[in-house]
């Protein structure tokens, strides 16, 4: 544990980054790396979680955060249940709160959702009494993407404190983005973030990060590099000339490298739009950890449902 760790983990939900001190996503990080070890064996199951139930609740696409979720619930013994728009009574008229009470009504112990819409999951957690994970509210947050991100850095560079760490792309659909820069900022990283000035929307200033508009100047010593896709389906217009174009531009290639630190670390949340943002070379090259995140995205997740089940608090 960190020297910061509070004794006492007392949050119902996990809404967003914002919301959390450094000690708390200290603790995230200490006991995802406690559960990182399951991963690793024979039989990836322990019983820590037998005889809660957890829902979750997708109204928007997913494969990564979805599919980790479940994985981690399952790891972790709990009882999970699966529920997304289509099938649903949403479909027939139902609004979202009265299909939360009902689910409430069936006693879930933690409700994980996914919305397009900011403030959905905040929404849902003060009206029922199952904890309430956000797994990405529009472009809002994406608290557990981030720790997943923090995770990940902290195992190749063994810190967050004084890096340089560079965020590229579709700044202004990005929740991701905002789940970063608030974790990044709250554990001392120094962060840039770099896109064209069509995707950068003018309050990211001031959430104190410096802004650049060439890819060159925004990963200059880099320690770490985080590419963001771009969201050609939350633009009501294209914000740039042609694909082509942006690839010229903002692409990141195993050439550009160059300008970032030599043991500089590539990511990506995905899904991945390869030669739109990265290149291929560099997505599969050897300072990409992007499948790593995925796998750290499982310990993480568990550590996120553990905290929130009171078990922690009732052991501690
Ligand atoms: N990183 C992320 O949120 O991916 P999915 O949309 O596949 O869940």
């Amino acid at each position: 544990m960190t020297p910061e760790t509070p004794i006492r983990w007392q949050r119902k939900d996990l809404l967003g980054i914002a919301e959390l001190s450094p000690a708390e996503i200290g603790l995230i990080l200490d006991t995802a790396e406690s559960f990182s070890e399951i991963g690793e064996r024979a039989i990836k199951k322990v019983p820590t979680l037998r005889g809660k139930t957890v829902l979750n609740l997708f109204f928007e696409a997913s494969t990564r955060t979805r599919s980790s979720f479940e994985i981690a619930e399952k790891r972790l013994s709990a009882d999970n249940i699966n529920f997304s728009t289509s099938g649903s009574a949403l479909e027939k008229g139902e609004t979202l709160i009265d299909t939360a009470l009902n689910l409430q009504a069936m006693a879930p112990d933690l409700v994980v959702i996914r919305h397009a819409h900011p403030g959905v999951p905040h929404m849902l957690a003060k009206r029922i009494k199952a904890g309430v994970i956000n797994a990405g509210d529009g472009a809002h947050e994406h608290p557990t993407q981030a720790l997943l991100d923090a995770f990940t850095i902290r195992r190749h560079k063994g810190r967050l404190a004084g890096l340089k760490v560079a965020i590229l792309g579709d700044i202004e659909h990005s929740r991701v983005v905002r789940s970063n820069i608030h974790l990044l900022n709250k554990m001392g990283a120094q962060v840039t973030i770099g896109g064209p000035r069509t995707l950068m929307p003018v309050e990211m200033e001031a959430m104190g990060v410096g802004v650049a508009y060439t890819l060159e100047d925004a990963i200059r010593d880099a320690d770490v590099i985080m590419m963001l896709r771009v969201q050609l389906e939350r633009q009501g217009r294209m914000a740039f000339p042609s694909v082509k174009e942006y690839f010229q531009l903002f692409g990141l290639t195993t050439a550009r490298l160059a300008a970032a630190k030599d043991d500089v670390i590539i990511m990506h949340p995905g899904p991945m739009n390869r030669g739109t943002e990265i290149a291929s070379e560099v997505a599969d090259g050897p300072y990409s950890v992007i499948l790593e995140q995925v796998t750290h995205g499982v310990s993480v997740r568990m550590a996120v449902l553990y905290l929130l089940s009171g078990l922690y608090e009732e052991r501690s």
